[in-house]
């Protein structure tokens, strides 16, 4: 595949802004947000079990495949299926990508206006409590609020428009060097005293040792969704990264960094949250909510908890940015490419709309509170859909697609295009071809039967 039209797409400068952009992708609000409260949710450490071999069995040979789809071709998704299957349905993964990037990014924008509220209401010092029932009072108090939350959620929107209308390259990739090392140090530091709190190896207990009663189909299906949230895949976002790598890139070393390090801050964030949640007296069961009454908390026993506070949400603000205009980019891609529009053009009009879906998830927290469909809100249920629906399916079908009709060999060459051998690639082409596929299907079929 020729680089002619690499100078209006862009590449990324190295390998390691690369690994670092794809990263800055995977890891977000569903590392330090989403991991903790559903592992909460869903019985502690047999939940981590079943995480993890998800990510590597499932999700790992995903995103080699999704990379290898978008280096081959160069283009984002709709455009990617449908250069190597012209005939079929095949491009309908593409457009089914498209939908998913609008929906997660519609509730992700909302939780993603929470941090920014909370990075002022560290400033302001409004962010000190005597107690973890104060900070989830607070919490409590400031999601129900229509204006607040709504101001916030538009506003992380518009950071997103903003970055993704100017073109992200130069900035993200030099963003994300110096920020994600800072979020693996302070996550350090606050492991270090979220174990030292008293009380804390309750919270230990309950996140490490696994009790296999808790695991049934539905937390099977709900660690699965989550790995390929965490992980960005299912709807062509690692897929439109991969398409603005030069040829000469190790894909499967890249694979493997972003994977390792996207898993890593998971867990690293379970260490903090739990052992602060059992040693505060708090519930693991608490749901969205989690992060943002337990840390607080946490921080105001802290000295200089203040200061803490503000640039511990700086990051997780900078988290769920890199994140977000990876969905948004998919979605503005779409525009550019079936629609013809500009970029400026496809960049306000997706984010305008993808802000108005996301109003109600916003609401869904006070006056919308109420409004249940089934037992769940709005938010929950967009959620839902895209993350245990959309993303699981869209990866079973990325694999079949690479496994069975490009062909694992035909993916193969791509891979090996300036690289040394793939040692690998037997083991690749079964997890792709029958792991992947088999273990999405099953899943879907306990849980609806
Ligand atoms: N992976 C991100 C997180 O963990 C969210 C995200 C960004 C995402 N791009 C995605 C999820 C594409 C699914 C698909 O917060």
């Amino acid at each position: 595949m020729s680089q002619a039209n690499g100078n209006s797409r862009g590449f990324w400068a190295s390998r390691m802004g690369f690994v670092l952009a794809a990263s800055g992708s995977a890891v977000g609000l569903g590392n330090v947000w989403k991991f903790p409260y559903i592992v909460g949710e869903n019985g502690g450490g047999a939940f981590v079990l079943v995480y993890l071999v998800c990510i590597f069995v499932i999700g790992l040979p995903i995103m080699l495949a999704e990379f290898t789809l978008g280096r081959k071709t160069q283009l984002s998704p709709v455009g990617a299926f449908r250069t190597l299957a012209p005939k079929g349905p095949w491009v309908g993964v593409g457009y089914m990508g498209v939908l998913c990037g609008f929906l997660i990014l519609s509730f992700y924008g909302v939780v993603g206006g929470w941090t920014l509220a909370y990075i002022v209401k560290s400033l302001t010092q409004a962010i000190n409590f005597a107690s973890p029932k104060e900070a989830g009072a607070f919490f409590g108090s400031f999601i129900s609020n229509t204006g607040e939350v709504t101001f916030y959620h538009a506003l992380f929107m518009a950071l997103c428009v903003g970055i993704v209308y100017k073109g992200v390259h130069g900035g993200i990739e030099k963003a994300c060097d110096v920020l994600m090392p800072t979020l693996v140090i302070f996550l350090l530091l606050l492991m270090g005293r979220a174990l030292t709190l008293p009380g804390a190896m309750e919270g230990v207990r309950f996140y490490l040792l696994p009790d296999f009663g808790k695991i049934t189909p539905n937390v099977v299906l709900i660690a699965m969704g989550q790995a390929f949230f965490s992980l960005s895949l299912g709807m062509g976002a690692m897929l439109t990264y991969g398409s603005y790598l030069p040829e000469k890139e190790n894909l499967t070393s890249s694979t493997v960094y972003v994977v390792l390090f996207d898993t890593f801050i998971a867990l690293m964030m379970g260490m903090v949250v739990f052992p602060a949640v059992f040693a505060m007296g708090l519930e693991p069961m608490e749901g969205p909510g989690l992060v943002f009454s337990v840390l607080p908390a946490v921080f105001s026993s802290m000295p200089l908890g203040g200061l803490v506070s503000v640039i511990f949400f700086v990051l997780l603000a900078i988290a769920a940015l890199t994140s977000g205009i990876s969905l948004l980019e998919v979605v503005v891609s779409w525009f550019i490419d079936q629609w013809g529009w500009n970029r400026s053009k496809a960049v306000l009009f997706s984010g305008g709309i993808i802000f108005a879906f996301g109003v109600p998830s916003g609401l869904s927290f006070g006056l919308l509170a109420d409004a249940k469909l089934m037992g769940m809100t709005f938010f929950d249920h967009v959620d839902n859909i895209a993350s245990n629906y959309l993303l699981p399916l869209g990866g079973m079908l990325t694999a079949i697609f690479v496994g069975w009709v490009w062909g694992p060999k035909a993916a193969q060459a791509e891979i090996e295009k300036h690289e040394t051998e793939f040692h690998w690639a037997a083991v690749w082409a079964f997890l792709i071809r029958y792991v992947s596929p088999a273990a999405v299907a099953c899943v879907f079929l306990a849980k609806f039967i």
